[in-house]
């Protein structure tokens, strides 16, 4: 082929490849079929390897990930990107409406889902997609162009060659975290604890082939500079922006005019909610006519010309179907609700915690109740109350249990304590609990031994102890033969228990078990003792006299390093090879954060609260989960909770988002 007519077809696929992708991921109604857009691709990246000299970065082949990145640049925002006054009742929206009205000012508005995601500014010169960035503190964002670049619902070249921003919400729809949190259950990885978070941290990511992988999604909303297109009601934005190949949410945005019809919205939108496949957390409401806005103007913070009502914490009712109980590693029992499965924000609910027998006669819990059901920190399912006035009499009493449901022993409940214990040591739930424990991720981090795979290795006799696992590497055989098992998953998860051996001692620590001992305590600890026999040397007021240890953690930590049974465990680990020292100070080292005590609350929208903690970590701070005297820093982002007033309180310095991200960004 000529090089002309070589040019052409690589401009002709490139447009071939973007509408159907346009017609897939913003319409959602695909023209061609899988295989002939895979034809198309695969010739057009062919044909662009041969011809470097025609190769584009807006081409539709550099959506599918790769670019890595080494930091993220920052880019300062023209036009600020404000965020919206939250409003929680309908008697605000009223207020809201008043002032409006009071402005002379028609009461035509937009109403619009207000998606779960992180904002996103998309910057296009002649058509072609030119960078993307972040809302960051709103006047300075970061450079999220190549991760952008494979949302497929962005369009890298627009129908129109011009010169525009426009912004909207990066979103993961719900599916995509549930999946993604089933991939990460079976590797023993945290979960995800929301969309947002997992937008969030796709976003952050250097390399673009995660971002890729994440099925990121977007909705457009806001033109920014709707004069410079002789634009003159946000309606009239909205289409032009749909027109132009933006995705742009048609079927929830609505034009209202007073009061009434804003609630009907709200109403209305309350209902759709649980069903819509990505997550809403409230309604924006804005006014509609371009020169009102303008006339209304802006507070430092905010537009006076739009509001968000937050919708209430969603609480849905089922049955409470049966009361059963859990024995964990240290013989705490616990009774735990069985529901008939509902769908609570996104997800499927058929278990909640119920604590202990006092919260379960607190709250009154018969069995055959209707509850109301909540997710408390977005993730976790709650019992919220019984609904006393659907009872008919057929409900029967909670009784709480006097054996062991598994080995039957008697239980035992320590004085002025409210759970109950199996004292058995050899109870195999105990047992096993102990083995999930040890191989967990804050503990021995061995990947590949999840919960489910530790109860079926235990059933299966292949290991009983602590010491087994390392003996597993004798049933390779038997293990590739089982079920979802090949070769390779074997043979890493061999690796993986060879590679725990060279852990720090303080994972071992706080993988014994030991009653009260948390990873962070067995942190503290292993930087004071520096390996194991200093444990087991230690007397109980070497314990006592730590800072932290009491005298109850001090009897718990003295009593385990001199039972004959815990010394002869340790002995045969050592005999295995397990690391037994404390492996140093970590060898960063920062003023502000090193030594440190921090507690996080909110949500920061750089970067998820567990990764900040892991980074804090590795300066050598300490994180913890609330707030107390011994706190140095209380770091606040987003719609903080108690922990920020309690700060306040406590005159515990506080920094905000600005101020984390400005040291994490200088590290
Ligand atoms: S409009 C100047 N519309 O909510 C107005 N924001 O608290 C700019 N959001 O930072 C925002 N859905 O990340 C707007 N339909 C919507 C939205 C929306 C979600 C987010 C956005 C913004 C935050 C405001």
């Amino acid at each position: 082929m000529e090089k002309v007519e070589i040019e052409k077809r690589i401009l002709y696929l490139r447009k071939i490849i973007n509408d159907a992708n346009y017609e897939y991921y913003v319409l959602d109604n695909p023209t061609l079929t899988d295989q002939e857009f895979d034809k198309y691709l695969r010739e057009l990246e062919v044909l662009e390897e041969e011809n470097p000299e025609f190769d584009s970065p807006f081409s539709p082949t550099k959506r599918v990930g790769g670019e890595v990145i080494d930091r993220f640049k920052k880019v300062r925002h023209k036009i600020p990107m404000l965020s919206l006054p939250d409003v929680f009742s309908l008697e605000e929206i009223h207020d809201f409406n008043t002032r409006i009205m009071k402005e002379n000012v028609e009461p035509t508005y937009v109403c619009e889902y207000k998606i779960d995601g992180l904002s996103v500014s998309l910057h296009y010169e002649k058509g072609n997609l030119i960078f993307a960035a972040t809302r960051g503190d709103g006047v300075v964002g970061e450079d999220i162009t190549h991760n952008v670049r494979t949302i497929k619902s962005v369009p890298l070249t627009l129908k129109e060659p011009i010169d525009i921003e426009v912004r909207g919400e990066i979103y993961m729809p719900k599916k995509v975290l549930e999946e993604l949190n089933e991939k990460r259950k079976e590797k023993n990885l945290p979960l995800l604890q929301n969309v947002r978070n997992a937008a969030a941290g796709s976003i952050r990511q250097l390399d673009s082939k995660i971002a890729a992988e994440r099925k990121l999604d977007t909705w457009i909303y806001h033109l920014p500079n709707p004069e410079d297109y002789g634009i003159e009601t946000h309606e009239d934005a909205l289409k032009f922006m749909k027109d132009l190949g933006f995705k742009v949410n048609e079927k929830a945005n609505r034009v209202v005019t007073g009061i009434a019809e804003i609630e009907e919205y709200v109403k209305e939108t309350s209902l759709k909610r649980s069903e819509l496949p990505y997550e809403i957390d409230g309604i924006v409401i804005k006014v509609n006519r371009l020169a009102s806005q303008k006339a209304l103007g802006f507070t430092s913070k905010y537009p006076k010309w739009a509001v968000a009502y937050k919708f209430p914490a969603e609480e849905v009712l089922t049955r409470l179907t049966d009361i059963v109980f859990t024995v964990g590693r240290t013989g705490r029992i616990t009774p735990n609700a069985v529901l008939e499965p509902v769908i609570v924000m996104g997800s499927t609910v058929k278990r909640a915690t119920l604590h202990n027998e006092d919260y379960v006669l607190m709250k009154d819990l018969k069995i055959g109740d209707i509850v109301s059901i909540r997710k408390a920190g977005d993730v976790i399912p709650e019992v919220v109350e019984a609904k006393l006035e659907r009872r008919d009499g057929s409900e029967k009493e909670f009784v709480m249990i006097k054996n062991c449901p598994i080995c039957g022993s008697i239980l035992e409940k320590k004085k002025d304590q409210v759970d109950h214990y199996c004292m058995n040591k050899s109870c195999p739930a105990r047992k096993v609990e102990g083995l999930i424990h040890y191989c967990s991720r804050k503990a021995m981090n061995i990947e590949g031994l999840g919960d489910e795979i530790i109860e079926d290795f235990f059933n299966l006799g292949f290991v009983k102890t602590i010491v087994d696992i390392y003996s597993l590497k004798e049933h390779k055989k038997d293990l590739i033969e089982l079920e979802g098992y090949g070769t390779k998953s074997v043979d890493n998860l061999l690796l993986a228990i060879e590679d725990s051996k060279l852990n720090s001692v303080e994972r071992l620590l706080f993988g014994l078990g030991i009653e009260g001992i948390g990873d962070k305590t067995a942190l503290l600890l292993a930087k004071i003792f520096k390996n194991i026999d200093g444990f087991l040397n230690a007397s109980y007021d070497d314990f006592q006299n730590i800072r932290d240890i009491g005298p109850t953690l001090a009897e718990n930590l003295y009593e385990y390093f001199h039972h004959v049974d815990n010394i002869g465990l340790i002995e045969e680990l050592k005999n295995l090879g397990i690391n037994m020292n404390y492996l140093g100070e970590p060898e960063k080292h920062h003023d502000l954060i090193s030594n440190r005590r921090f507690v996080l609350t909110g949500t920061l929208s750089f970067m998820d609260r567990e990764e900040l903690s892991a980074l804090l970590e590795s300066y050598g701070g300490m994180t913890s989960s609330s707030v107390s005297k011994k706190t140095d820093v209380v770091i606040v982002g987003d719609k903080p909770g108690s922990k920020y007033e309690k700060a306040q309180e406590l005159h515990i310095e506080i920094w905000d988002e600005e101020k984390i991200k400005g040291i994490v960004d200088a590290l």
